[in-house]
């Protein structure tokens, strides 16, 4: 399912858009901080892995084949600051299904910011590439993550616990899925 979608995408606050090379410093800016680590599979990370990040993210803009991901930044219309990141992964072409993720700096924390681009990402899975179920999945612990998937009509699915090992320690993991027919009934479409 070859998908290259329109850019940018625009909501009513925000504008999900390509990164460019010159978007390393507002990601080191979210990415170095434990507080937004603390429940991401990775570490903190340094300006260097900033930097090779963006610059794979850079042509991380559309579906060619399974595992291709799409990670857009988040800006906010007024005033164009960079504010976060949303992704969506392709996760089977077979059965059409995909992940979102998505990360805000906690300065933008409390806005709505992370719910409203899931949901212009959610609008781009299921009426642009043609998916049939998005998940997303979050630590247990992860309350504002699992806030967001239910603001945005995700069903809990599932609550694993101890199903693998994050940083060397068992998980709990919450899975939140919507299908295509979910979407289109939902008061957001
Ligand atoms: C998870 C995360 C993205 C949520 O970001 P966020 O922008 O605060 O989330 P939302 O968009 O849902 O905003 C929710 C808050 O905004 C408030 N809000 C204000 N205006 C709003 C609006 N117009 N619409 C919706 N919510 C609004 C809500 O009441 C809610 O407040 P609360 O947290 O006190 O209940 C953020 O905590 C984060 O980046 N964490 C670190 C990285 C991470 O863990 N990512 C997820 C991995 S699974």
């Amino acid at each position: 399912m070859p998908f290259l979608p329109d850019y940018p995408i625009e909501t009513e606050r925000l504008r999900l858009r390509p990164f460019t090379r010159g978007d390393v410093d507002a990601v080191f800016a979210y990415r170095r901080r434990e507080d937004v680590a603390r429940f991401l599979f990775d570490e903190p990370m340094t300006r260097e892995s900033c930097a090779e990040a963006v610059q794979a993210r850079v042509r991380q803009i559309g579906f060619d084949k399974e595992g291709d991901k799409i990670f857009l930044a988040i800006e906010r219309l007024d005033g164009l600051a960079m504010i976060g990141e949303v992704s969506l992964i392709l996760r089977s072409v077979e059965a059409r299904q995909g992940e979102l993720g998505y990360i805000v700096h906690p300065e933008y924390h409390g806005f709505g910011y992370a719910t409203e681009a899931g949901r212009a990402v959610l609008a781009m899975g299921f009426e642009g590439a043609g998916m049939h179920r998005i998940y997303a999945r979050c630590d247990a612990r992860n309350l504002a993550s699992a806030g967001v998937m239910e603001r945005l009509g995700m069903r809990r699915e599932a609550h694993f616990r101890e199903h693998m090992l994050v940083k060397g320690a068992w998980d709990e993991e919450l899975i939140y899925a919507m299908l295509e027919q979910e979407w289109r009934a939902s008061p957001d479409t």
